[in-house]
C-alpha cells in the first residue's frame, strides 16, 4: 500500500466513520487497536496517524495509553477528542473535567486559520461530545480554536506536525469537518489521494490470499443479498474455486432472484456452487403457521439445518466466510479491529456447529454504500449490487397468515409488477424500499360479469436514511393507477390493491 492513514481506535463510536471519511478523500485508511505496538505501526509506514475518540477519561484508572515515542516518529498525528486529550496529557499539558459538559452542535471560534483550520470560517458549528477537556496545551503547542466553555477546542504544534481537535470533524453535523480532514490529509500528510475501490479490492484480495494460504479452502453461505454476494465475488478473485458457496433456496425469494444468483456464481464468478433447493421443506414446515415470530423461527431453523447438511456433505473446509459489514459489527458489539480475519466467537452460530474456529469477513470495515461500490468494481451486475434490503425470512413475512406456495406466487408476481413499474418510472433509486404485501383479507369484487371473492394486495414504499425511521413515499397517482390495474389484471386471485400510508414509527416497514 503506497499511501495510508492509520487510525488508532480507542473505542469511539465514530472511529470507522473517520476511516470512511478518509477513504472518501481517496486516501486508504485502516483502523487498528490502540495497543498495537509502536514498531508494528511504524513498519506499516503510514503517511499520518489519527487517534480516535473513546469512552474513557484520560485520568480514569486503566484508561488507554500509547507509547509517547509515537510523537517523535516524524509522522503527522491528529488526535480527535480522547485522542487529543491523550496527546495533551502525554506531552505535558493539562486535562481537566469540563465545568460545562458540551454535547451536540456547538459554535467553535477558529482563532488561527493558517494550519489545520485553513479555509474554515471563523465561527463554525462543530459536533462535540465530551466531559474532559484540555485546559493547558503542552509546550510547543498553541490553542487554535475555542468555545464558550472550552479554552482549547483545537491545538497544534506545526513544527512536529501534531494536532488535536476536541470536536468531531468526521460527523456531518460538523459543517466544515471535511475541510479540516482535507487539510490534514493533503497539506499536512502530503497525501496524493490516488486511492480508490479498485485499490481496496486489490489489497483485500492479497489479505484473503495471505489469510487462507496457498491450498486453503473457504465455505460461504450465499443468501443472494448484496453483502454475501460481494464477499463471494471478492473471495473468488482471491482464491478462485477453492471457494465453495452454498445457496439455500427457501422458495421465498423475489421473482428472478434465485436464478440470477445461480447465473452470477456459475458464469461470472464460477465458484464451486451448491444450490440447495429446499422450498418443499420450508413450505411443509410453515404449513398452518400464522404467527410472525414462529414463521421467522421455523425459517431460521430450517435454513441452518439445510445449510449444515449441505456443508457436511462437502467434507472439511478450512475457513467459513461471511459478508458481515461494519454496521453488523457495531450492532453485535464486537469492536472493529481485525480487517479480514478474526477469531470466531459468535454465540451459538452456525460456524461453531460446523467446527470452524476462524472466520473470513472481508467486508467488516466497510459501510453499505462502500460495499456496493466494491461490488460494482468487481463486476457484479448493477441490479444485484443495488438490490434493496430484503428480510432473511423473505416473502414469508410479506404474507399475512399461513404461507403457502400459492400465496407466495401471488405476492411474488404482484411484487414483480410493482418493481417493474417503479423502475420504468425511474424512481427505483429514489425510494429506499418498496414491495407488495399479501394481506390475508379477501373482499368482494366483480370481474367481467362474475362476482369474485379474492385477495387484497397492499403496496408499501418508504423513504428512509437508516431504516430506523421511515416515511411513506409519495408515489405519483398515475404510477399507483398503473400498478393497481396491472396487478388486478395480471395476477390471479387479486381483486383489490391498497396503499400503505403509515410512517415508521408507529408502523414497522415490513408488515410482520
Ligand atoms: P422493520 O420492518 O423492522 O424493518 O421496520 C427494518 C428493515 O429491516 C429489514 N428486515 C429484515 N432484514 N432479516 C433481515 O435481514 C429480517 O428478519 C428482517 N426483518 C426486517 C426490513 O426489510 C427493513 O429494511
Amino acid at each position: 500500500m503506497k499511501e495510508m492513514i492509520l487510525i488508532l481506535d480507542f473505542g469511539g463510536q465514530y472511529t470507522q466513520l473517520i476511516a470512511r471519511r478518509v477513504r472518501e478523500c481517496h486516501v486508504y485508511s485502516e483502523v487498528i487497536p490502540w495497543h498495537t505496538p509502536l514498531p508494528e505501526i511504524l513498519a506499516r509506514q503510514p503517511r499520518g496517524i489519527i487517534l480516535s475518540g473513546g469512552p474513557s477519561g484520560v485520568h480514569d484508572e486503566g484508561a488507554p495509553r500509547i507509547d509517547p515515542a509515537i510523537y517523535e516518529a516524524g509522522i503527522p498525528i491528529l488526535g480527535i477528542c480522547y485522542g487529543m486529550q491523550l496527546t495533551a496529557l502525554l506531552l505535558g499539558g493539562r486535562v481537566e473535567r469540563a465545568r460545562e459538559r458540551e454535547y451536540g452542535r456547538i459554535t467553535v471560534r477558529m482563532k488561527d486559520r493558517d494550519g489545520l483550520l485553513e479555509g474554515l470560517t471563523e465561527s463554525s458549528v462543530c459536533w462535540m461530545s465530551h466531559t474532559w477537556q484540555v485546559t493547558e496545551c503542552p509546550s510547543g503547542f498553541h490553542a487554535v480554536a475555542e468555545t464558550e466553555h472550552c479554552p482549547v477546542a483545537a491545538m497544534e504544534n506545526r513544527e512536529k506536525r501534531v494536532y488535536g481537535v476536541q470536536f468531531h470533524p468526521e460527523v456531518t453535523h460538523t459543517a466544515e469537518g471535511k475541510i479540516l480532514l482535507l487539510n490534514f490529509l493533503f497539506k499536512i500528510c502530503r497525501c496524493s489521494g490516488d486511492w480508490n475501490m479498485k485499490a481496496y479490492a486489490e489489497t483485500a484480495v492479497r489479505q484473503i490470499q495471505d489469510a487462507v494460504g496457498p491450498g486453503g479452502t473457504v465455505l460461504l453461505a450465499l443468501s443472494g443479498g448484496v453483502d454475501s454476494s460481494v464477499a463471494a465475488a471478492l473471495i473468488y478473485r482471491a482464491i478462485g474455486n477453492r471457494l465453495t458457496c452454498v445457496f439455500v433456496d427457501h422458495g421465498l425469494l423475489r421473482k428472478g432472484e434465485s436464478d440470477q444468483v445461480c447465473h452470477v456464481f456459475s458464469h461470472l464468478f464460477p465458484v464451486r456452487f451448491i444450490r440447495a433447493d429446499a422450498a418443499d421443506r420450508f413450505f411443509a414446515d410453515l404449513k398452518g403457521v400464522t404467527d410472525p415470530e414462529e414463521k421467522r423461527h421455523i425459517i431460521g431453523r430450517d435454513f441452518i439445518e439445510v445449510f449444515r447438511k449441505e456443508a457436511l456433505s462437502l467434507g472439511k473446509m478450512d475457513y467459513f466466510a461471511q459478508g458481515t459489514i461494519y454496521p453488523d459489527v457495531i450492532e453485535s458489539g464486537q469492536g472493529s479491529n481485525a480487517a479480514v480475519i478474526k477469531s470466531h466467537h459468535n454465540v451459538g452460530g452456525l460456524p461453531n456447529e460446523l467446527g470452524f474456529t476462524e472466520l473470513i469477513e472481508p467486508l467488516r470495515m466497510l459501510f453499505k454504500d462502500e460495499v456496493r461500490a466494491l461490488g460494482e468494481t468487481l463486476g457484479l451486475p448493477r441490479e444485484l449490487v443495488w438490490r434493496q434490503p430484503f428480510p432473511g425470512p423473505g416473502l414469508a413475512v410479506r404474507i399475512i397468515g399461513e404461507v403457502t406456495p400459492e400465496k407466495t406466487a401471488i405476492v411474488r408476481e404482484s411484487d414483480a409488477v410493482f418493481r417493474e413499474e417503479i423502475a420504468a418510472a425511474g424512481l427505483d433509486s429514489r425510494i429506499s424500499q418498496y414491495f407488495a404485501v399479501l394481506t390475508n383479507l379477501r373482499s368482494v369484487g366483480v370481474m367481467g360479469d362474475e362476482r369474485t371473492y379474492d385477495y387484497t394486495i397492499a403496496l408499501r414504499a418508504v423513504t428512509t436514511d437508516d431504516f430506523m425511521t421511515a416515511d411513506w413515499a409519495r408515489l405519483p397517482y398515475e404510477l399507483i393507477e398503473r400498478v393497481s390495474a396491472r396487478i388486478v389484471n395480471e395476477v390471479p386471485h387479486v381483486s383489490r390493491v391498497v396503499l400503505d400510508v403509515t410512517t415508521k414509527p408507529p408502523a414497522s416497514i415490513e408488515w410482520e
